[in-house]
């Protein structure tokens, strides 16, 4: 991956722990700072639980962006997105990822690790990470979606 300096937030359930320590090597290869809110082992948790812990972070301002991953991603996006300053979009493949950054201006990447194998998830972080939002109407409609 083409180095991106980003303090990045990682968590994930049982389901996506394996995913999770693999793209923690990838993106510490980036040059990310990486901040792993659990799961610390395969053993099960509440993927909730993960998602609040990561919206903590991202809130303190400690990190920029967030990755969440689950068996599905469905959880994990739920989740993320009943807390209104987030913005936490489910991609299944590169192009979902690029229009998820550039047209939605997300800061939080759900990944189903039963669903995508780990080299699109490899993929699908990269040009997560490189892509950046496009502003002016995507913005206004972004902005409807506030209070
Ligand atoms: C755990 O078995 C599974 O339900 C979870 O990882 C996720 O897929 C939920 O949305």
């Amino acid at each position: 991956m083409e180095k991106v300096a980003e303090k990045i937030a990682i968590g994930s359930d049982h389901g996506g722990f394996e995913l999770k320590e693999r793209l923690k090597v990838v993106l510490a290869e980036a040059g990310c700072v990486i901040t792993d809110v659990g799961c610390p082992s395969p053993a099960a948790v509440d993927y909730p639980d993960i998602a609040q812990a990561l919206l903590r972070i991202l809130a303190s301002g400690a990190c920029q962006h967030g990755i969440l991953i689950c068996g599905t991603g469905i959880g994990m996006s739920i989740a993320a997105n009943r807390d209104r300053r987030f913005r936490a979009a489910l991609c299944h493949d590169e192009y979902t990822a690029r229009m998820s950054r550039e047209h939605n201006d997300a800061n939080i990447l759900c990944l189903g690790a039963r669903v995508i194998g780990a080299g699109v998830a490899e993929g699908i972080v990269r040009t997560w990470l490189t892509t950046t939002f496009a502003g002016g109407r995507h913005q206004m409609r972004i902005d409807k979606m506030r209070g």
